[in-house]
């Protein structure tokens, strides 16, 4: 007799279907052929030991695990439940209704009890877009599956509930969620307010502008002058995530198994790694591709603290990442993509001693260092970050005060506003949503400006030292400026916010 069910494989982001056959002929041993890898050739020993415990028995003639397509690369353990499964329904010790009509994984453990898999987001959509009507799953994953709508989830902890469940003896409830629910929960999910930070109203401006636009943003600014404590706050006031994009960016959680509740993800991440991290950390990879930093930012904030700090090689890996909103990974046959499209912070002191230009403390760094410390990140990745905003720390007496500064509510309230006029800017573009993401050609036809505009650009460029790459920026950032202000036209006004912006192109910076 041949069974088949249905298990999956994860790619990148995305699930693969996967055919389990399992025949049973003359001979001996079991073979697994389809492409497994090590850890589902050692599922035989498993499976032998649940089958052992369970009262059954692994039949004494050859049973050929069969995993199609062949050309996949098959990895992991979460195909133990659904060979172990199909070998007692082909060997007839349990009848096993309708296996072929159900995506199931799972690993075993010795005594037949699940242990959760990786990635139950993408293998559920996939399966749903498929048309398998259940699923049978660990029950740590079952919250996570039933995240996608009709196709049933069947929540199973020890592999005699999927026995009984699917020899009709047991009946168990299908888990379902509310994601409307889930996704409109009251958002008091931003315990970090910018309501908390005192003064530097040029800086939340600054930060306002870029998550208006989605430009990436770099502060500058001696310690203890509350970049962390600013940056901290910028999910507070970006745009609500959409359905989909919670979506996107939970399924690269749940690719990364760092889904904690198994739950969707309903705020924007902020993911703030630390300097010593590896590229491979940083923009994903390895022998297994998993997602990176850049990837779990996905839709959020990626905040890179004290930049000069990273080594060089890590902010290189990052350029194309930046430019593209995706990583692609290489392996022998094939490319693998994460999405990344994330929203760069990034925060650093002016020098090594930190207070070049502090308003009351004196830098005591030798000549020449505080270039050499800026040059440690300039070029390539400072190219792609929009605004340079400097921190300057404000006054005792300003931080002790008991007032609160305005929320990001009401901040988030205007980014909203100027996001829905790109929205509409961008209906035509597949791709593209905000200012910070439009092609040097969307720029010249969409932010238009006067001959004296044009002038004002010149002058700056010429009398600060800006670098040609500066224009661009300048324009897509007065694009912004303009929108927040709700007007088509940019004015010179805006184009001058902008040019402020720009700091550390300067030839000689720090005016
Ligand atoms: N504008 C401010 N309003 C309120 N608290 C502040 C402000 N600036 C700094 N602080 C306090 O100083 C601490 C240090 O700031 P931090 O963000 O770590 O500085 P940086 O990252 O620039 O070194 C903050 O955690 C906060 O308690
Ligand atoms: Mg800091
Ligand atoms: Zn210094």
């Amino acid at each position: 007799m041949i069974t088949k069910t249905n298990g999956a494989a994860i790619y990148g982001v995305d699930a693969k279907i996967i055919q389990i056959e399992v025949s049973i002929v003359q001979g001996m041993n079991l073979y697994v052929v389809g492409l497994p890898d090590n850890a589902i050739k050692e599922s035989q020993h498993r499976i032998e030991s649940v089958l052992k415990h369970i009262k059954c028995e692994m039949p004494r003639q050859r049973v050929i695990v069969n995993l199609a397509p062949a050309d996949i690369k098959k990895e992991g353990a979460s195909y133990d439940l659904p060979i172990a499964l199909s070998i007692l329904k082909a060997s007839h010790q349990h009848p096993l209704f309708d296996l072929d009509k159900y995506m199931i994984l799972g690993e075993l453990s010795l005594d037949g009890f699940l242990r959760p898999i990786k990635g139950v987001l993408p293998i559920a959509i996939a399966a749903r877009n498929v048309g398998i009507q259940g699923f049978i799953l660990p029950q740590e994953n079952a919250q996570e599956a039933a995240i996608v709508d009709n196709i049933n989830v069947i929540p199973v902890r020890h592999i005699t509930d999927a026995i009984q469940f699917l020899s009709n003896t047991k009946s168990i409830d299908p888990v379902k969620i509310d994601i409307q629910e889930l996704i409109h929960k009251p958002v008091d999910q931003y315990d970090l307010d910018f309501a908390d930070v005192q003064g530097q109203e040029d800086v939340k401006r600054a930060l306002e502008i870029a998550a208006a636009g989605g430009h990436n943003l770099v502060m500058v600014g001696p310690p203890g002058a509350g970049k962390t404590m600013l940056a901290k706050r910028i999910s507070s006031i970006l745009p609500p995530l959409t359905i989909d994009e919670a979506l996107e960016t939970t399924k690269i959680y749940s690719v990364a198994g760092k889904l904690s509740t198994g739950q969707l993800m309903v705020s924007r991440p902020f993911r703030s790694p630390h300097h010593t991290i590896s590229d491979v950390a940083l923009v994903g990879g390895g022998t297994n591709p998993q997602p990176g930093e850049i990837s779990l930012a996905h839709n959020g904030v990626l905040f890179l603290d004290e930049l000069p700090e990273f080594m060089r090689s890590v902010l290189e890996v990052m350029r194309q990442p930046l430019e593209e909103r995706k990583v692609t990974v290489s392996r022998a046959k094939v490319s693998i993509e994460f999405p990344a499209n994330f929203m760069l912070i990034a925060s650093m002191n002016p020098c090594p001693c930190g207070y070049y230009n502090h308003p009351t403390k004196s830098c005591v760094c030798p000549n020449g260092a505080v270039q050499k410390y800026l040059n440690k990140v300039s070029g390539p990745l400072l190219d792609r970050i929009d605004l340079h905003i400097q921190v300057t720390p404000v006054s005792y007496d300003a931080i002790s005060t008991k007032k609160r500064a305005e929320c990001s509510k009401n901040i988030q309230e205007r980014v909203v506003k100027a996001r829905e006029i790109q929205t509409q800017r961008f209906r035509n573009f597949k791709n593209i949503h905000t200012n910070a993401m439009m092609s040097s050609n969307m720029v010249k036809d969409m932010c238009e400006i006067s001959k004296t505009g044009n002038l004002l650009i010149k002058n700056a460029m010429e009398r600060l030292g800006l670098s040609a790459r500066a224009y661009s920026r300048i324009l897509k950032v007065s694009r912004t400026i303009a929108d927040l202000a709700g007007v088509e036209n940019i004015t010179e006004e805006h184009i001058a916010e902008a040019i402020h912006y720009r700091s550390l192109d300067r030839s000689s910076w720090g005016i």
